[in-house]
């Protein structure tokens, strides 16, 4: 299992010293949460969060687009340094050209549904995108409880990519801590999204290495 921290939860006062510890500890992924106010009930950051960072860690900048508008601003977000771009299903413009924009930007797709979204509707973009984002609370805020409806989707993620020997990612993203990681570990899951669990932790060390470890 890997391991994406998101900065939202991070205190940005030492977020390099931070996400250099994290690194050596074994994350290999950082999540950065960017919301638009408009998409979800909540205003976070932009490519300023993480664009000082880049190069200076070793890690995979993978950047979750809580937006309206991600046609207009992937190319900004990638060229800022996102290697995994995901937009949300739930947006209102064409999911083929948000696709195509963010491959020929250089960044790997990743695709998210929220919490009630039914899992069917992705299946038509499962065969041209890199990653699979399931989120288990409703995308705003970090610190939700975990919502056990997403192990269903993780299931049926995972069956789907070995039938149709695809090769997408299955990430989970809210709630995850050491029990909420095993649940989706044992259906399929990739990597999980940590933000409370990981920065909010009294030992950090070993709160990543419970997971590492499962
Ligand atoms: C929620 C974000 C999550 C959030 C997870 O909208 O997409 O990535 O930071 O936070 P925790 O791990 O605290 O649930
Ligand atoms: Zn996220």
């Amino acid at each position: 299992m890997k391991i994406a921290p998101s900065i939202l939860s991070a205190n940005f006062n030492h977020l390099y010293d931070d996400v250099k510890d994290l690194k050596k500890l074994g994350c290999d992924y950082l999540h950065v949460d960017v919301m638009d106010g408009h998409f979800v009930p909540n205003i976070s950051f932009g490519t300023l969060a993480y664009e000082n960072l880049k190069g200076k860690v070793d890690m995979i900048f993978d950047v979750h687009l809580m937006i309206t508008n991600p046609l207009y601003y992937a190319p900004i977000f990638i060229k800022k340094g996102a290697d995994i771009l995901t937009f949300h299903l739930e947006v209102d413009q064409d999911k083929e050209k948000i696709i195509k924009v963010i491959k020929d930007s250089g960044a790997k797709v990743g695709i998210s549904i929220k919490p009630r979204t039914d899992v069917e509707k992705i299946v038509p973009y499962l065969g041209k995108i890199d990653l699979v984002l399931v989120m288990s609370v409703e995308p705003g805020f970090g610190g939700q409880k975990f919502m056990e409806n997403s192990l269903s989707k993780i299931k049926f993620l995972d069956e789907y990519r070995k039938k149709h020997s695809l090769n997408y990612l299955i990430e989970v993203d809210g709630g995850i801590n050491e029990k909420t990681a095993k649940l989706c570990k044992d259906k399929g899951c990739d990597i999980v999204v940590c933000g409370t669990y990981v920065f909010k932790a009294k030992d950090r060390k070993k709160a990543i290495e419970a997971i590492l470890n499962l």
